[in-house]
């Protein structure tokens, strides 16, 4: 029996011990909420593996979305109910993140399982070389096969545009015999998706190269461990790094370098590094691979050739700041990189060349916003990727809570170099020295032009001067009329600033800015106007919907933005509050291509602002 005390009206009530209550909530919740029935643990249990002695862990989350992703291509709801009880997380918190992301559907249950998923990029270099077409004409041609057509945000398959992802291959310079034939056959292919020729740059014989996988023959040869090791890979990893003078060396070289990270927001390499290494320890690592922003497609073209380069880069930075695991978190869209990566992180991990940080190869699932860096440290935590407010800055407060440096996959690509060939190498770069730009960018040229890909080039090169000397020049038919020159956030310009040097800081006066170099150009016979229009749509999908402004404001400049004449009046009373109050960088960009429109192409929209 249990003991009893006397309330102060002098009722007499029985005391419940903490362990009853505990009991009674839990027999009460019991009977609350959908339950986990045993089928369905059964086969969650089967994807994810055995509980470890305590207990899966909290941000394996989204990892095991895509478990039962790939096995069912969906998630039904009765699993993720039994996902929330094996990995003991609330049913709503396993809900919240999975519906978050685009590469998951929840589907109720009774509802049958979508068929293969045909993506077709309707991004604007896709949309420029005929993604609406494909998109209008593939459903009724694959129906019978009991296939999905959906529209995709940017695939990062530009140059080879119009891109469709069959499953998870791509099929380059689609058509709708080839997107069959993709379907019939496994995989797509196609000679114009081939080629090396990064290799020559780093001194690699063509014959040397690892073959792709199989099922990824889209990407070219890479190079392995074995060759990058052969031609004096590792040699920097493995050298005395870690005193005080090896990492003052390094990051010197950094700084004498001009290095500035490559993500998009251009902070000095070196300068993060001191920063994170001041922090208290232990400290982390995370890399962002997620290469959203349409247009940029140069960190999938450097991996599928040099992974370790990049891998190599990533453990002289973990050493500098001393972080004891590292993170790489890499876009969905990419099949055939993580491939790569998994192949050759086994071979660097089977065979070290120094001691290895704890590395781990994670996953995003489909959402732009993830490439932000504090919504990157969530997803990787395993929650919806919503940007953090600031500060506290991730370089203080960042992955499960500790002090984080994270970087741009190519920002870590040109560590060996600039360290081997010294840091004046890399700054001796710069064209004509103009207004000062030095080092090299690697520009993602997509669009009107005879040969897009990525061009390596030195800062501060004109747009005239990249199309002209780099790509070949126009491509037939097509004059330049108008360029991006950083993907969707970065503004729109006309033909006549085309002599405008293409570096940071050069180009905020003119109402954009280059971010991660994506390079998209438009001929005579293009809009503008279509092209902002293409990118509101792009924000409108892909905000996270945490700031009214931003959630809202895209929706609504997206509606406005199809009338024949523009309220210019609203669109910019919309453009400035998500300028002023949106929480992060995709809310503040998003009315960049909107405001260039209103300044450069007034013509196209019956009259500026
Ligand atoms: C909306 C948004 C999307 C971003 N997407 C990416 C991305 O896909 N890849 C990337 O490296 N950086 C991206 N960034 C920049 C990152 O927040 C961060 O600045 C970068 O990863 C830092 O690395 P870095 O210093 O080496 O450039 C994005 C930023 C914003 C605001
Ligand atoms: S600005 Fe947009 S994407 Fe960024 S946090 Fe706000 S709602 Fe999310």
């Amino acid at each position: 029996m249990n003991p009893t005390r006397q309330t102060p009206d002098m009722k007499v009530v029985a005391v419940v011990t903490a362990n009853e209550l505990r009991e009674r909530i839990r027999s009460k919740s019991k009977l609350k909420g959908r339950q986990a029935d045993e089928a369905s643990l059964a086969e969650v249990r089967a994807l994810i593996g055995p509980r470890p002695a305590d207990g899966h862990h909290r941000d394996m989350l989204i990892e095991h979305l895509h478990q039962l992703n790939d096995a069912y291509r969906c998630l039904h709801a009765r699993h993720l109910v039994a996902l929330a009880k094996e990995m003991n997380i609330p049913i709503v918190e396993v809900y919240e993140v999975a519906t978050f992301y685009h590469h998951f559907e929840v589907l109720k249950d009774g509802e049958a399982a979508p068929g293969l998923t045909v993506r077709v990029c309707d991004g604007l270099a896709c949309e420029l070389a005929g993604a609406q077409d494909l998109l209008a004409r593939l459903p009724a041609l694959l129906g019978a096969q009991e296939v999905r057509v959906v529209a995709a945000p940017c695939v990062g398959r530009c140059e080879q545009a119009p891109a469709v992802v069959v499953h998870q291959y791509p099929v380059p310079f689609a058509t709708v015999e080839t997107v069959i034939h993709a379907l019939n056959s496994g995989y797509a292919q196609h000679p114009r998706a081939q080629g090396a020729t990064l290799f020559i740059a780093h001194g690699y014989s063509e014959k040397s190269v690892s073959p792709p996988p199989p099922q990824h023959q889209v990407a070219p040869a890479y190079a392995g461990y074995d060759v990058y090791r052969a031609n004096g890979g590792y040699a920097l990893a493995a050298s005395d790094l870690a005193s005080e003078e090896g990492v003052e060396r390094l990051i010197t070289a950094m700084e004498d370098s001009g290095l500035r990270g490559l993500g998009g927001a251009g902070f000095p390499a070196g300068r993060k590094w001191r920063i994170v290494r001041a922090q208290p320890a232990p400290r982390v690592m995370a890399v962002n691979l997620d290469e959203g922003e349409p247009g940029t497609f140069k960190d999938r073209t450097y991996l599928e050739r040099d992974p370790h380069r990049f891998l190599e880069g990533l453990l002289v930075a973990a050493r500098v700041v001393d972080a004891q695991a590292c993170y790489v978190y890499l876009r969905d869209e990419y099949h055939g990189c993580r491939a790569i990566l998994q192949a050759e992180l086994a071979r660097l991990q089977a065979d070290p060349p120094c001691p290895l940080p704890h590395i781990e190869l994670r996953r995003g699932a489909g959402a732009y916003i993830c490439g932000e860096e504090s919504a990157m440290i969530e997803s990787i935590e395993g929650k919806r990727g919503e940007p953090r407010m600031r500060p506290p800055y991730i370089a203080e407060v960042g992955l499960f809570g500790r002090p984080t440096l994270m970087h741009n996959f190519e920002t870590l690509y040109w560590i060996r170099d600039i360290v081997e060939k010294g840091p004046h190498w890399f700054s001796s770069f710069g064209r004509n020295g103009r207004n000062g730009r030095k080092g090299l960018r690697s520009f993602s040229v997509s669009g009107r032009v005879k040969h897009p890909g990525v061009k390596l080039a030195p800062a501060g090169i004109t747009l005239q001067e990249l199309v002209d000397e780099y790509c070949g020049g126009m491509a037939e038919g097509h004059q330049l009329y108008a360029y991006l020159p950083g993907g969707a956030s970065g503004g729109i310009f006309p033909a006549r600033l085309a002599n405008l040097p293409l570096d940071f800081d050069t180009l905020q006066p003119h109402g954009g800015f280059i971010g991660s170099a994506a390079v998209i150009v438009l001929g005579q016979h293009d809009k503008a106007r279509d092209a902002a229009l293409n990118m509101m749509r792009f924000f409108e999908h892909e905000s996270c919907g945490q700031c009214t402004p931003c959630r809202v404001g895209t929706a609504k400049a997206a509606q406005l933005m199809q009338a024949e004449q523009w309220d210019n009046t609203t669109l910019e009373d919309l453009s400035q509050v998500m300028t002023d109050a949106s929480i992060c960088g995709l809310g503040q960009a998003a009315p960049n291509p909107v405001r260039c429109v209103q300044k450069y192409f007034a013509h196209e929209i019956g009259g500026g602002l």
